[in-house]
Order: structure tokens, then C-alpha cells, then sequence
């Protein structure tokens, strides 16, 4: 059977599967679908200094192709993260990555100086993208000074791994990208959700009460892996492919673009199982064209090149 497992900017991973932030609860919850030694790591949910309420329902509206969201990073806190949630990650059968998230530049390092105390967290993931907060800001990623200045608070705080989760939302995701791996990231993860909104014509009511929010799922696939590949152009450390991702195909497209890993997001609220199989899948996968190893797969793009039926009809033409 082919051997899947990849490093991550330093995280070993027993494969390349991980749950994507705030579609997997912290975790845990999800062991029942999804058993954590299928996955090679779990992403908690956005975790910030303070308790926060969220955005006003509803904050969810399902479109033709995919999901918009306007959570606004509801979450319990640090305080209660650390005491409710991390201890029982210590016997989760897989890495750990806890993802944070916060108001202004100060409040990363600040939650980075506190989970680098604790030993169940294997990495961090620095939320620099959500297009829910911020009182109509843009987020952190889309000002390369800014997401550096984000990372390099990070990156002081703790030599855990740090990855940097990065916006679709920008002209050219190549710049974010090297801020972040100037600053000290150890992976990027592309990408968070795409800015959508969706409309009732009868009544004229938006599907969601922010009328904005971020837009994920299979149709976001294509742009998702423009992004990542465009990232891997840009930069040495790891990339990990997020977006539209529900099938093994699906993380073998992004690893032959350039990824390490993948997260698998908005797939897990239609059937939270199915990841836990993914794993295997691409093991057959590669097993069936005699790939011994999924890391043979990373990058492994070429250029476009018609195929000689192709070009011979071209030549008539
Ligand atoms: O609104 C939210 O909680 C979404 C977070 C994210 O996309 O990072």
C-alpha cells in the first residue's frame, strides 16, 4: 500500500487529510464519524482571546453549489478552550493544529504565547482570512505588511509550527504569500473562503444577515486551486490545499499542484464520515498506477502539452 505520509513545515502527518477550521467542531466532536487516526490532523475552530457571540442569524444559507457562512468567530474564548477542549486532545490519535484568530495584530502572539505552553497542541494555524469580522475591515491577509506583522508576532512567540492561513480575496496571492513565509511561516494554507452573498428575488431578502460571508464548497474548487498553486509558485515552505475538496481526486488535484496537505471543509456538514475514508481511497488510487509514495505526487504539474490526436486535428485545421 502506498506510504502517505508528508511533513507539514515540520509536522509530521500519517497522511495528508486534515479537517479545515469551523467545519469539524474543536475536534472531537466528529470522533464518531470521523476517527481521528484516519485524518492526519484535526483544525480546531477559530479560537480568539475573548468569548465572542457572532454574527446575527441567520449566518447560513446553502447556494446551488456550496455554502455561505457569516459565523463571525463564534467561540468560547481561550480560557475555556484551554480548559474544556485541549485536555482531551491529548489522546486524539492524530496531530493537533489549533487555529487562532483575533482583532487586532497583538492578539496572535498573544494566544501563540499561550498555547506554546501546551504540549496537545502540535501547531498553529494563524487565521488571518475569515470575511466575517472586523467591523467591515478587510482581514489580515489582504495587506501583505499586515499578515507579515501578524506572522512575525507569531513566529516570536513559539517555535511550534505556523501555518498561515491565507484569503482568496486579493490580486495576487503570491505577494501575501511571501510576506507570510518572510515573517517565519512554516506552511501556508490556501485558502480560506471566497466573499459571496446570495439574494431572494421575491422578497429581496439576503440569504444571510451580514448580506456578505464567505463561500465555500465544491464550486469553489477551481479558484481554490488557483490559489494554491499560484502560492506554491511563490514560495519554498509547504502549501495545504483548502477548498471544494469531498473526494480523493480532489486531494490528488491539489497535491499535484503544489500542495503537501489538504483540508477538507464544507464536505464534512453534508456527510461527516466520508473523510475518514479519504485516506484510504488515496491509497488505492495511487496503489492502482503503482505509486509507491503520495509525496511522488507533490508538484508534480506540467505544462500543457496536446496530445498528438489533438495537435494532428489542430494542424488541419
Ligand atoms: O465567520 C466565521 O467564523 C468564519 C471564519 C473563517 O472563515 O475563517
Amino acid at each position: 500500500m502506498a506510504s502517505l505520509s508528508v511533513d507539514c513545515g515540520g509536522l509530521a502527518l500519517r497522511n495528508p487529510i486534515l479537517s479545515a477550521s469551523g467545519t469539524f467542531g474543536h475536534g472531537l466532536e466528529m470522533q464518531h464519524f470521523a476517527a481521528p487516526h484516519s485524518l492526519g490532523a484535526l483544525v480546531s475552530k477559530t479560537v480568539t482571546l475573548k468569548p465572542r457571540p457572532g454574527n446575527p442569524h441567520p449566518r447560513i444559507a446553502e447556494t446551488e453549489a456550496g455554502l455561505l457562512n457569516s459565523i463571525g468567530l463564534e467561540n468560547r474564548g481561550i480560557e475555556a478552550y484551554l480548559r474544556d477542549v485541549l485536555p482531551a486532545m491529548a489522546s486524539a490519535d492524530c496531530a493537533v493544529v489549533t487555529n487562532i484568530g483575533g482583532e487586532k495584530v497583538e492578539d496572535f502572539a498573544e494566544l501563540a504565547r499561550i498555547l506554546h505552553e501546551r504540549s496537545e497542541v502540535d501547531a498553529l494555524e494563524v487565521n488571518l482570512s475569515c470575511p466575517n469580522v472586523q467591523g467591515g475591515k478587510l482581514p489580515f491577509s489582504t495587506d501583505p505588511r499586515v499578515a507579515q506583522a501578524v506572522i512575525r508576532g507569531v513566529r516570536a512567540a513559539t517555535n511550534k509550527p505556523v501555518f498561515a492561513k491565507l484569503s482568496p480575496n486579493v490580486t495576487d496571492i503570491g505577494d501575501i504569500a511571501r510576506a507570510c513565509e518572510a515573517a517565519g511561516a512554516d506552511a501556508l494554507t490556501a485558502v480560506n473562503t471566497l466573499l459571496g452573498m446570495s439574494v431572494d428575488w421575491r422578497t429581496g431578502a439576503p440569504g444571510i444577515n451580514t448580506v456578505m460571508g464567505g463561500y465555500s464548497g465544491v464550486g469553489i474548487k477551481p479558484v481554490a486551486l488557483r490559489c494554491a498553486w499560484q502560492c506554491a509558485r511563490a514560495v519554498k515552505i509547504p502549501i495545504i490545499g483548502c477548498g471544494g475538496i469531498g473526494k480523493a481526486s480532489d486531494v490528488l488535484e491539489y497535491l499535484v499542484v503544489g500542495c503537501s496537505a489538504v483540508q477538507v471543509g464544507t464536505s464534512c456538514f453534508s456527510d461527516p464520515s466520508n473523510i475518514a475514508g479519504l485516506a484510504a481511497e488515496v491509497a488505492s488510487l495511487l496503489d492502482a498506477r503503482g505509486i509507491a509514495d503520495v509525496r511522488a505526487l507533490i508538484g508534480s504539474i506540467r505544462a500543457f502539452a496536446p496530445s498528438p490526436a489533438c495537435a494532428t486535428a489542430v494542424g488541419k485545421a
